[in-house]
C-alpha cells in the first residue's frame, strides 16, 4: 500500500477566483486527496426544494482536473436554517430536557423521522448528481457523529423510538421488567407508553435501563449512517467513509463500520491531551506541543481493526485514513499551544506505520471568520504557508522515497468493546472507572514494551494469531470470544472486571468470570479512591481491585497475600487496575512466558512494526537514543525489519 497526503477544503469560503490557484498548490504541495462540501446544505439548497449545485459542479471541476482526488461529503451535519422552521421538533434535547439551539452544528436528534428523510434526500440528490462524477473518488458521510455530545437525545422523537426499540427486544413488558428487576423499587411497568429515556430521575436510574438507552442510541447512529450509505450505493461506486473522533464512545463503533468501505478520524494531539486525557500536570507539561504519545496510537489501531469490519478481514487489514490531522494550534481545547516543529511530519508517518491510506490534513487555509478562525491550517489567512506546510509536503516527498507501507500482523491481540463502556458508565462503582481508560492503560503497557497491538473486537472467534491478548473490562463475553478464550494456547490476561455481569448488567450466578478452563471467581469487589491503592508484591493497584476465590493456580499477590492474577497456563484473570509500572512489569512478566521480546521504552520512544520497516518515533521534547541512532525531538526513525 502507497499511503497519500490529502486535505480539507471549503471552496465556498473563498471567492471562486482563488480556486485554481489552491488547487495548483495543493497539487504542488504532492497532496492527493481534497474533502469537500461537508457543512455547505445552506448553499446547496438555500431555500426548501431551491438547488444551487453550480458552485459545488465547478469545484469539483476546478479540483478534480488540477488532479486531485476529492471526497465528498454529504452536509447533515449543519442542517440550514429553514429546516428548523420545517421541522421545529428535529432539534436534539439535552439531560434537563431543553432543546439544543441552532447556531453551530450537529443540531439534530438520530431519531427525528422527518430530519431522517431530509437526510437521505440531500444524500440521494448528491449521489444522484456526483455518483459517477471521475473527480468523485469517495464519499464522507456527514462528520463526526456524536461530536458536542450529540449521540444521547431525549427528545419526544427519541422517546417515541426508544419504546419502539424496548418493545422490539423485550415483546413484552413482563419480559423488560424481569431483565432490568424493575421489582426493585417497584419499577414495573405495565405499557411502553409509560417508559421514559432515563434522564432527571430523582436518584439514579436502574443500570440496565440507562444500558440499554446507551445501546438504543448507538443504534439510532447507526440507523441514520445507513440510510446514507444506501443512497450513496444506489449511485456510486466510491468508497463510503465516515471520520469518528477521539476518546468517543457515545455509539458502537464497530457496528457503525459494517457499512464503511474505509474508517478514519480526526486526530488533534494537543487539543486531546489539554482537553481530555488525565495525565499528571508534570506529564501534560512534558508533552504539551507533542500529544500523548500513546493516544494516538491507540485510536488508529481502533479504527483499522473497526476498517475491517465490511469484509471481515484480519484487524490489520482493516482500511482507514486520518481525515483530519492537526496542523497547528486549534482553537477549542481550554488553551492550544502550536506543535513542536516536526510533530505535524511525525503524526503523519505514526499513522501510516499503523496502516493509514491517507493523512488528510484539517484545513487548507486558516479561515479569518466564525467560530474556528483561531485554529490553524496549512496556509495561514493570508495564502502564506503556515509551519505545516512544510512538514507535509516533506511526508509527501518521504513517501515517495519509502514506497509500500503494508501493515504486518501484530503479536498481541487487546479486545476493545463498547457495550462494556456503556455499561461501566451506567454502573462505575468507582468514580474514576471507566471502559476507556482500562483499556488505554493496558494499551500504554503494551506500547511501553514496544510491542505493535492489533485491537479485537468483542466478537472475535479466533485468537489463534495471537501471542498474547488481553481483554479488560467486558461487561460479558461473547459466545465467540468465550469459545475462542476457552481453546485458546497462548495467554490471555482477562480482567479486571470481565465477565462478572450478564447482559442485562446484572450478576450471574454462577459468579463470573465463567470461562471453561479457568476457575476463578470474583466474589468481592473494591472501589479506591485516588488517595488509596491496594499495594501487591510488586507493584500496587489502583483504583480497583477484586478478591477472588477459586482452585487456579495464583501467579501474583497482594501484599496482604491476596490473589492478584490467578489462572493456568493459558487463561489468567487480573484482579485489579494495575498502576502504569506495575501493568508494564506485568505485561512484560507475560512476554517472556508467550516468548516474545519485551522491551522498557523510554517515555516518548514509541516503535511500530509494519511488514516491511520499524518505525521508532520520538515524542519526548528532547532527543532520545535508539541503539546507536540519535533520533531528535520530534523525530521519526525507520529501519529495515529483520
Ligand atoms: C473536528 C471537525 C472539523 C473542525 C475541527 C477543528 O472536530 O470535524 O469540522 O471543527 O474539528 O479542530
Amino acid at each position: 500500500m502507497i499511503p497519500t497526503i490529502g486535505v480539507c477544503y471549503y471552496p465556498e469560503h473563498w471567492p471562486e477566483t482563488q480556486w485554481e490557484e489552491d488547487a495548483a498548490r495543493m497539487v504542488k504541495a504532492g497532496i492527493t486527496w481534497v474533502r469537500i462540501g461537508e457543512f455547505a446544505w445552506a448553499l446547496m439548497e438555500p431555500k426548501p426544494d431551491v438547488f444551487d449545485w453550480d458552485w459545488l459542479d465547478r469545484a469539483i471541476e476546478v479540483l478534480g482536473s488540477a488532479g486531485l482526488k476529492i471526497v465528498l461529503g454529504t452536509p447533515t451535519a449543519t442542517p440550514p436554517r429553514w429546516m428548523i422552521d420545517k421541522h421545529p421538533d428535529m432539534l436534539a434535547h439535552d439531560a434537563n430536557g431543553q432543546p439544543r439551539k441552532f447556531g453551530s452544528r450537529r443540531h439534530y436528534c438520530f431519531s427525528h423521522e422527518g430530519y431522517r428523510v431530509e437526510s437521505r434526500r440531500i444524500t440521494a440528490l448528491m449521489a444522484e448528481r456526483y455518483g459517477r462524477n471521475p473527480h468523485v473518488q469517495a464519499w464522507q458521510t456527514d462528520n463526526e457523529y456524536a461530536c458536542h455530545d450529540t449521540t444521547v437525545s431525549y427528545s419526544p422523537a427519541a422517546t417515541a423510538a426508544f419504546r419502539d426499540w424496548l418493545a422490539q427486544k423485550y415483546q413484552s413488558t413482563d419480559a423488560l421488567n424481569r431483565a432490568w428487576g424493575n421489582v426493585f423499587w417497584s419499577m414495573q411497568y405495565d405499557e411502553w407508553s409509560q417508559i421514559d429515556p432515563p434522564n432527571l430521575t430523582v436518584t439514579e436510574p436502574n443500570h440496565p435501563h440507562q444500558l440499554d438507552f446507551a445501546r438504543f442510541s448507538s443504534d439510532q447512529v447507526v440507523a441514520f449512517n445507513r440510510i446514507q450509505c444506501d443512497e450513496i450505493r444506489k449511485h456510486s461506486d466510491a468508497p463510503i467513509i465516515h471520520n469518528f473522533m477521539g476518546r468517543e464512545t457515545s455509539f458502537d463503533h464497530f457496528k457503525l463500520s459494517k457499512d464503511l468501505d474505509i474508517t478514519s478520524w480526526d486526530s488533534y494531539p494537543i487539543g486531546f491531551l489539554s482537553d481530555r486525557i488525565g495525565e499528571t500536570p508534570t506529564f501534560k507539561a512534558r508533552f504539551l506541543k507533542q500529544g500523548h504519545p500513546d493516544n494516538q496510537a491507540f485510536h488508529h489501531d481502533i479504527y483499522r481493526a473497526a476498517g475491517a469490519m465490511r469484509t471481515e478481514a484480519a484487524p490489520h487489514e482493516g482500511r482507514w485514513w486520518v481525515m483530519e490531522q492537526q496542523p497547528g494550534p486549534v482553537n477549542w481545547a481550554p488553551w492550544n499551544p502550536a506543535p513542536l516543529p516536526g510533530m505535524c511530519r511525525l503524526w503523519a508517518w505514526e499513522a501510516i506505520a499503523h496502516g493509514a491510506e491517507c493523512v488528510s490534513y484539517f484545513r487548507w487555509r486558516q479561515a479569518p471568520f466564525a467560530q474556528e478562525q483561531m485554529h490553524a491550517g496549512l496556509l495561514r489567512p493570508d495564502s502564506e504557508p503556515a509551519p505545516a506546510l512544510a512538514e507535509a509536503m516533506q511526508v509527501a516527498g518521504e513517501i515517495t522515497e519509502l514506497g509500500d507501507v503494508t501493515a504486518a500482523a501484530a503479536p498481541v491481540g487487546l479486545v476493545f468493546d463498547y457495550d462494556s463502556c456503556w455499561a461501566w458508565e451506567a454502573q462505575p462503582q468507582g468514580a474514576d472507572f471507566t471502559g476507556f481508560d482500562l483499556a488505554f492503560d493496558a494499551y500504554r503497557a503494551l506500547r511501553r514494551a514496544g510491542l505493535s497491538v492489533d485491537i479485537l473486537h468483542p466478537e472475535t472467534a479466533d485468537l489463534s494469531a495471537y501471542r498474547l491478548v488481553l481483554a479488560p473490562g467486558l461487561l460479558t463475553l461473547s459466545d465467540p470470544l468465550r469459545d475462542a478464550l476457552a481453546r485458546y494456547k497462548g495467554i490471555a490476561l482477562i480482567g479486571p472486571r470481565t465477565d462478572t455481569k450478564t447482559h442485562d448488567l446484572s450478576i450471574p450466578t454462577p459468579m463470573g468470570p465463567n470461562i471453561p478452563g479457568l476457575d476463578v471467581t470474583a466474589v468481592v469487589t473494591e472501589s479506591l479512591p485516588p488517595i488509596a491503592d491496594e499495594p501487591l508484591e510488586k507493584g500496587r493497584f489502583v483504583r480497583w481491585f477484586e478478591h477472588l476465590e477459586g482452585r487456579d493456580t495464583v501467579h501474583m499477590e497482594t501484599r496482604a497475600g491476596q490473589a492478584a492474577i490467578m489462572g493456568g497456563a493459558h487463561l489468567r484473570y487480573l484482579a485489579g487496575w494495575p498502576d502504569p509500572d506495575t501493568f508494564a512489569a506485568i505485561i512484560r512478566t507475560l512476554c517472556t512466558e508467550a516468548g516474545l521480546d519485551a522491551l522498557d521504552l523510554p517515555e516518548g520512544l514509541r516503535i511500530r512494526d509494519t511488514a516491511r520497516h520499524r518505525f521508532v518515533f520520538n515524542y519526548a521534547p528532547v532527543p532520545m537514543k535508539w541503539h546507536d541512532v540519535m533520533i531528535p525531538a520530534a523525530g521519526v526513525h525507520w529501519e529495515a525489519r529483520s
